[in-house]
């Protein structure tokens, strides 16, 4: 007997910035067998040139404005969380996503959120990546895609793209050739992740 089709898995993509990355896992979802559906958009940047991208895409959007919640980072999470609750959100993707999270938000989420960093962890956690990589003569770099632990990109890696850093390379050169690194590999890693789920 065959089985009906298991539905998409409801992705959240929660962003700070332009959102490329997550244009990249919209795209992908126009696959016929794709095993994931982005069902919202969330930034905590009302001003996030990704919220109109996504918009264009058709994806329902949401702002959660960090700064009226001062120093409470968890009632600014407990605020989105009601958000992707309202949408019935299975899954989250951080990408781009410019906030440290608290332990709550995290354990609540607990091998059900990625994120996407800029670096070939467990090499150089945290920012200006491609900086450091250059100063430390590596000859490649890279993007992992993990699952978020309450350590900051200290979680399990899902899968991960290696590029050649050049000779002369600057930081915005080598950034660039990552992050068309990245654009493959988060939607491959996110549809593998909900395939197995
Ligand atoms: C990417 O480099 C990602 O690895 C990092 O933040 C950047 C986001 O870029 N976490 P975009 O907003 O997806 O263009």
């Amino acid at each position: 007997m065959v089985g009906s089709p298991v539905p998409p898995t409801r992705v959240a993509v929660l962003i700070s910035g332009s959102g490329s990355n997550m244009a990249a896992l919209i795209d992908a979802t126009k696959a016929d067998d794709a095993p994931y559906e982005v069902v919202l958009v969330l930034s905590n940047k009302p001003d996030a040139g990704g919220l109109a991208v996504a918009e264009a895409k058709g994806v329902p959007t949401a702002a959660v404005d960090h700064r009226p919640f001062g120093k409470d980072r968890e009632a600014h999470e407990r605020a989105i969380d009601a958000i992707l609750m309202e949408h019935g959100v299975e899954v989250v993707a951080l990408a781009g996503y410019m906030r440290l999270l608290t332990p709550w938000l995290v354990s609540r989420w607990d091998g059900r959120m990625l994120n996407i960093h800029p670096s070939l962890l467990p090499k150089y956690p945290g920012l200006d990546t491609h900086a450091r990589a250059i100063e430390a003569g590596d000859t490649e770099a890279g993007c992992t895609v993990h699952l978020v632990t309450e350590g900051v990109d200290e979680g399990p890696a899902l899968g991960q793209a290696a590029v050649p850093v050049l000779a002369d390379d600057t930081p915005a050169a080598l950034a660039q050739r990552v992050l068309t690194a990245e654009h493959r590999l988060y939607p491959e890693t996110l549809a593998a992740f909900c395939r197995d789920r």
